[in-house]
């Protein structure tokens, strides 16, 4: 393939061709279900038993095994797991919890519904992960958490940020929807935090269609999230209906349906056991745009190899440096019309209208997520693509590139 760097000879025609690089759309994501996955599922349905149960305890415990902690809680999305861990640990109105703006709508959402405030500290140039340099700025009597995010796949950095926290009786929430399979000096999310909660929606390092998980260290925190997450009834109230017999509950404080259901563990049980063959095919994605953009000067990416952190590579986020001559919104226009899907990830959330409206920031405060939101996009990565699909992907950004000049 032509580098960048030496302008192709000839027309655009010669060196592209005249068609979209890709005749067949190449999605942003597809999910990698097996056969142990579409087995395990009509077990379940066959099992007569569809909603919490059995599968969803034993993937609970293969999953708290994975990720090395002693207590995982088993819902409906990461979502949910967000919004149990912010009350679990008593975020209330008038609250402050501190965030990053370079997030999903649901790490803020959830601190809303709790009637507390969010605060937003601006993220670092490199990898969009909340600057912890501004953290300490951001601290009030009122900050009861925060909710860091490993954005893409790659861990903020979690000593410094719990360092700060403990010095200020300050809970850590992880928000690890990116970062399955990421460590921080040795550790994955949730060993660092009071709690991290993960994602399995469906374009995510592994996927239940909907779903999500909450790990805890304390047996207390974990056990009142368990609760809260079915309702507030009282211990194992899930089995009510089970073979084991009818039991009485009590509702011990008023909770949510948030729990997951045996049909969403049946596909996790077996996509956790793959999470190391799509973490490699992921990288190896990830290497090889790596090096086809590295002379570009028009685009810097976010997404690096692993050193001494490993990284989760759940998205490839690229900037684009090309001013007017290319914005990104034309873009994600020509990349679709290439035949390439696409992403945002994230316009920053302070400048949605609900948050823009609400809390009024000036413009410039969170400067540096600002101008990432107009310049990120990401382009596909996950294991069912080939080599040769990355390779059209880098050929149209290519394509545009050029023949934007
Ligand atoms: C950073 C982040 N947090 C939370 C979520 C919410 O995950 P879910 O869809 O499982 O609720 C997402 C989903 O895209 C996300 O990207």
């Amino acid at each position: 393939m032509k580098s960048i760097s030496t302008p192709p000879q000839g027309t655009l025609s010669e060196a592209f061709g005249d068609s979209p690089v890709r005749s067949e759309f190449l999605p942003f994501h597809q999910p990698w279900i097996g056969n142990e996955e579409r087995n395990e599922v009509l077990d379940t349905l066959e099992s007569g038993w569809l909603t919490k149960g059995p599968k969803t305890v034993a993937f609970e415990k293969q999953f708290a095994n994975f990720i090395g902690v002693p207590h995982a809680v088993g819902t409906n999305s990461c979502t949910a797991a967000l919004h149990l861990a912010l009350v679990a640990l008593g975020v209330k109105p008038g609250d402050e919890v501190i965030t990053t703006p370079i997030t999903f709508a649901a790490t803020v959402n959830v601190i809303e519904h709790c009637g507390a405030r969010p605060v937003f500290v601006d993220v670092e140039e490199k990898s969009l992960n909340l600057n912890v340099e501004l953290l300490e700025k951001a601290i009030t009597s009122r900050t009861k958490a925060m909710i860091p995010v490993h954005f893409a796949g790659k861990m903020c950095h979690m000593d410094e940020i719990m360092r700060i926290a403990q010095e200020h009786g300050i809970k850590v929430i992880e928000d690890a929807a990116h970062s399955l399979e990421s460590q921080y000096l040795g550790k994955s999310p949730g060993q660092w935090g009071d709690v991290a909660a993960f994602s399995f929606y469906a374009t995510k390092n592994i996927t239940t269609g909907e779903g999500g998980m909450l790990v805890a260290k304390d047996p207390e925190l974990a056990e009142r999230v368990a609760v809260l997450s079915l309702h507030g009834l009282s211990r194992d109230a899930w089995k009510r209906y089970s073979k084991e017999g009818y039991r009485d509950w009590e509702i011990l404080e008023p909770g949510f349906k948030y729990h997951m259901a045996d049909l969403e563990a049946s596909l996790g049980i077996h996509q956790l056991r793959k999470v190391h063959v799509f973490w490699e095919k992921r990288r190896e994605i990830v290497n090889h745009y790596n090096h086809a953009f590295q002379e570009m000067k028009e685009i810097v990416s976010i997404t690096r190899e692993a050193t001494i952190n490993r990284h989760g590579y759940h998205l490839y986020v690229i900037r684009l440096k090309m001013g007017d001559r290319l914005t990104r919104d034309q873009m994600l226009d020509r990349l679709q019309q290439e035949g390439i899907g696409v992403g945002v990830h994230f316009r920053a959330v302070h400048l949605h209208p609900y948050y823009k409206e609400k809390y009024k920031i000036p413009e410039g405060t969170l400067n540096v997520a600002e101008k990432a939101s107009e310049e990120i996009l990401s382009l596909p990565l996950y294991p069912r693509m080939s080599l040769k699909d990355a390779d059209d992907v880098v050929r149209a950004v290519k394509k545009i590139i050029v023949s934007s000049k």
